[in-house]
């Protein structure tokens, strides 16, 4: 891992903001190093939408205006960092607890571009755990229907989501499948999102300033 290369990726993903923009701006320290760069230009663009308070926070100090997504409608560009990605561009997010905000505004965005260091690179997804947000009463309900999926539920204690919900973090998966899991954990009753972003994977990834 190298914060100079989650430097360069902020970085190097203005290049793929357009003059009058409306942003999609993801979550992270990646991303910290996007906003930051954002912030350079912030008078090219319209502004920004946020997948969570803390980049909003963020954006804000720096005076970049914060839509409300249902105000603006599709949005051309998302930039998002990352916890893994494989050579098909498919993602685990969710290690800030910011993945539910990141899949809608990823879902609204005409392409997504990923931003990366090289330590996030992996054949096969589930080598880091796999986060799934939970409404909190189905905590236990979910957890059971994991282990009988083979995965090790590990409870994310003390950390509530933005949307006043719980983190189940799942050890032991190794994710041949990603479409397919994301579809099934879907269908548990009690998930809110799950981490895996095959259905939607990435346009764009980029490891540094490296488009792969
Ligand atoms: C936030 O919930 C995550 O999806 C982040 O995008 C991911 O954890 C990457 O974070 P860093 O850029 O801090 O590594």
């Amino acid at each position: 891992m190298s914060t100079n290369e989650k430097q360069l990726a902020g970085e190097a993903a203005l290049r793929y903001v357009e003059d009058g923009a409306i942003v999609g701006v993801g979550t992270g320290s990646t991303v910290a190093y996007f906003i930051d760069a954002l912030a350079g230009i912030k008078d090219r663009i319209q502004g920004a939408v946020s997948s969570s308070e803390q980049s909003t926070a963020r954006m804000k100090q720096h005076g970049i205006e914060v839509f409300d997504l249902n105000a603006v409608g599709p949005i051309g560009i998302y930039i998002d960092g990352a916890d893994e990605c494989d050579p098909h561009k498919r993602l685990t997010k969710g290690g800030g607890a910011a993945l539910t905000r990141e899949k809608i505004c990823a879902a609204a965005a005409q392409k997504f571009v990923c931003i990366i260091d090289s330590s996030k690179r992996v054949d096969v997804l589930g080598r880091f755990p796999l986060p799934i947000e939970v409404i909190p009463m189905a905590r236990s309900l979910v957890s059971r229907e994991i282990v009988k999926l083979g995965g090790q539920p590990v409870w994310r204690d003390g950390v509530t989501t933005d949307n006043g919900n719980w983190i189940i973090d799942v050890h032991g998966w190794r994710i041949t499948d990603p479409a397919g899991l994301e579809r099934q954990l879907n269908q548990l009753a009690g998930v809110v999102t799950v981490g895996l972003f095959a259905q939607r994977p990435a346009d764009v990834v980029l490891v540094g300033d490296k488009e792969i």
